[in-house]
């Protein structure tokens, strides 16, 4: 908080995020993003938090599926303790500033630095980069677009994001200098706690990620607990115990899979890693597996239930992302007619 009003004097503290609908919720998404953005609410800062729907149809989506997609992943955000009187809940494309505010950043980013985006290269990986939607490739200006639209200064995400943070300062650093401005914060990224990066059930060097053919792979929000405890119990591990002292953490650099069990399993407690360690300091995994699928079932399991009771009122969803969007709009709006100003686009 103090090195952000330093960095951004002037800019009233505000945090903006957002998550794709583009499939189910994983327990990445959960731990790495959802938890931390409830958890945001109490720290006295505005928060705003998106569903990006315009994000997601950089790769093609079924209109039905993104309609049903879309009320989830508001109904996740509910579940998890967003609170539509504290925090602005909408989707991306009923707020028309993220896409005016995305071409003026056209203008300004790179193409070389949208090819430099290790996302667009996974996502590109083995096909021909040539036939992807052009979309795909300015991703990284929308999302720049998203967040600077509120004058953001700070922004909670997974580690994979962090590419994409860095670039948003670049973008809103050329604006400013080719505009002989200080109009766009140089956004923070907040990536923090045990689980910036939740790895593969099946593969420790691998994220977790609702893109993987193997569903083994992930835990998904909408899991029963016994699917839950079963991909638990079946996640790839060492033959190994877990450390039995803290001098061990370290050695879990070398054991990804342990590693990460041990990780969610603090993230899910609310706790360190050392803490647990030192809870479970010489246990096998026969025995730490059935605590952490317990632990799992009791924490992911009443957001679950409270999803499928949010989706079954989708007006009611439907009518908080329309007022979460008016009020977006009215924080987005004087911001957007600034920037065309100082772009020297006439208004009315
Ligand atoms: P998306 O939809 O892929 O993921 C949403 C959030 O979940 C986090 N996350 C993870 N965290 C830990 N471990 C994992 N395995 C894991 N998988 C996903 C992501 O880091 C993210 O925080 N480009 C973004 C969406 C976006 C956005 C924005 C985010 C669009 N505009 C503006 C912040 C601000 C994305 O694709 O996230």
């Amino acid at each position: 908080m103090a090195s952000q009003a330093a960095a951004n004097p002037g800019f009233t503290p505000r945090i903006f995020s957002g998550i794709q609908p583009s499939g189910g919720m994983t327990l990445g998404n959960y731990l790495g993003a959802l938890k931390r953005f409830a958890e945001k609410q109490d720290e006295g800062i505005e928060t705003i938090y998106c569903v990006v729907d315009m994000h997601a149809i950089t790769v093609w989506q079924d209109p039905e599926k993104l309609r049903h997609q879309t009320r989830e992943i508001t109904a996740a955000y509910l579940a998890s303790g967003i609170d539509p009187a504290r925090s602005i809940i909408f989707n991306q494309s009923q707020v028309s500033g993220h896409a005016e505010l995305a071409w003026i950043l056209n203008c300004v980013a790179r193409i070389g630095w949208m090819y430099r985006m290790t996302q667009f290269k996974d996502k590109t990986a083995g096909k021909n980069a040539e036939n992807s939607s052009l979309g795909l490739l300015a991703y990284p200006s929308l999302m720049a677009a998203d967040i600077l639209l509120y004058h953001t200064t700070q922004v909670p995400v997974g580690e994979d994001q962090k590419q994409h943070l860095e670039l948003t300062r670049d973008i809103a650093a050329k604006f400013n200098h080719d505009y002989g401005v200080d109009f766009f914060p140089i956004t923070e990224p907040l990536i923090e706690g045990s689980a910036t990066r939740v790895m593969s059930l099946r593969d420790g060097t691998k994220k977790m990620s609702k893109s993987d053919p193997s569903d083994a792979s992930r835990i998904n929000l909408t899991d029963d607990a016994d699917t839950i405890a079963k991909k638990i119990r079946k996640a790839t591990t060492d033959p190994n115990p877990l450390p039995d002292t803290l001098d061990g953490l370290d050695g879990l650099k070398d054991r990804p899979e342990a590693r990460n069990l041990v990780n969610i399993y603090a993230a899910l407690e609310g706790v360190s890693a050392e803490t647990v360690i030192r809870e479970f300091a010489g246990a096998q995994f026969g025995t730490f597996k059935p605590r952490l699928a317990d632990l799992a079932v009791a924490k992911l399991s009443p957001i679950t239930e409270a999803m499928n009771r949010y989706m079954q009122d989708p007006a009611e969803i439907d009518r908080i992302l329309g007022e979460g969007a008016a009020r977006a709009d009215a924080i987005a709006s004087p911001i957007l007619a600034k920037t065309k100003e100082i772009v020297g686009m006439i208004g009315r």
